[in-house]
C-alpha cells in the first residue's frame, strides 16, 4: 500500500460515523427476561403499570415546570420557587421508575409524543393561569398519580415484585403525598394579619 493511501485509510478510521440507521433491537412493550428471580408474567405487569406512573410523573413534572416558569401575582417568589423544588424531585422519580422498567426487562417511555399519548392528566391550556388555578391542576395530576401508584403497588407485592411495591410506595407515594401537603397549604384561606 503507498504512503498516501495508508493516510487515507487512517484517516479514514478516525471519521465519525454518523446519519446510522437500523431497526430497534427491542420494540417498546417486549419485555426481555433478566435473571432476577422474578416470572415473566409479574416483570411484564410490572413494566405496563410502571409505563402509566412514568407518563403521568413526566407530565407533571412537566406542569411543575410550566407552573414554575408562567407564576404570577404577590406569591410569585415562592411559589416560584416550590415549584421548581418539587419539579426537581419529580424528575429524580422519573428516573428511578424508567431505569426500574428497564431492569426489569421492558421498554421505558420517554418522548414527549408518546407521554402526551399515555398520560391521564388533562392538557393544560398554552397561556398562563392564576395560582389557585395553577395549584388546583397539581393537586388533581397528584391525586391521580397517587391512586394508580397505591393500586399497582398493591398489586406488585401479591406478585412477589417487593422492588417494584417498594419504589412505588417508598419514593412515589411518599413524595407525592408531601408535595400535596406543600401545595394544599396555599390554597387555604386563613388571615394573612388579622384572624
Ligand atoms: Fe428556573
Amino acid at each position: 500500500m503507498s504512503k498516501a493511501k495508508n493516510v487515507g485509510a487512517t484517516l479514514d478510521r478516525a471519521r465519525p460515523i454518523d446519519h446510522q440507521k437500523s431497526h430497534e433491537i427491542q420494540a417498546f412493550g417486549h419485555v426481555t427476561h433478566l435473571p432476577i428471580a422474578l416470572s415473566e408474567n409479574v416483570a411484564r405487569k410490572s413494566v405496563e403499570n410502571l409505563n402509566q406512573v412514568l407518563a403521568d410523573t413526566i407530565t407533571l413534572r412537566d406542569l411543575y415546570k410550566k407552573h414554575h416558569w408562567q407564576a404570577a401575582g404577590p406569591t410569585f417568589y415562592q411559589l416560584h420557587l416550590l415549584f421548581d423544588k418539587h419539579a426537581d424531585e419529580q424528575t429524580e422519580l422519573v428516573d428511578a421508575i424508567a431505569e426500574r422498567i428497564q431492569l426489569l426487562g421492558g421498554v421505558s417511555i420517554a418522548m414527549a409524543h408518546d407521554v402526551a399519548e399515555r398520560t391521564l392528566i388533562p392538557r393544560p391550556p398554552k397561556g398562563r393561569e392564576a395560582a389557585p388555578i395553577q395549584i388546583s391542576r397539581l393537586l388533581h395530576a397528584h391525586e391521580i398519580v397517587l391512586k394508580e401508584a397505591r393500586a399497582m403497588a398493591g398489586r406488585a407485592a401479591e406478585g412477589g415484585d417487593d422492588g417494584t411495591n417498594a419504589l412505588l410506595v417508598s419514593d412515589v407515594i411518599r413524595r407525592n403525598e408531601l408535595q400535596v401537603w406543600f401545595l394544599a397549604e396555599h390554597v387555604v384561606d386563613a388571615p394573612v394579619v388579622r384572624a
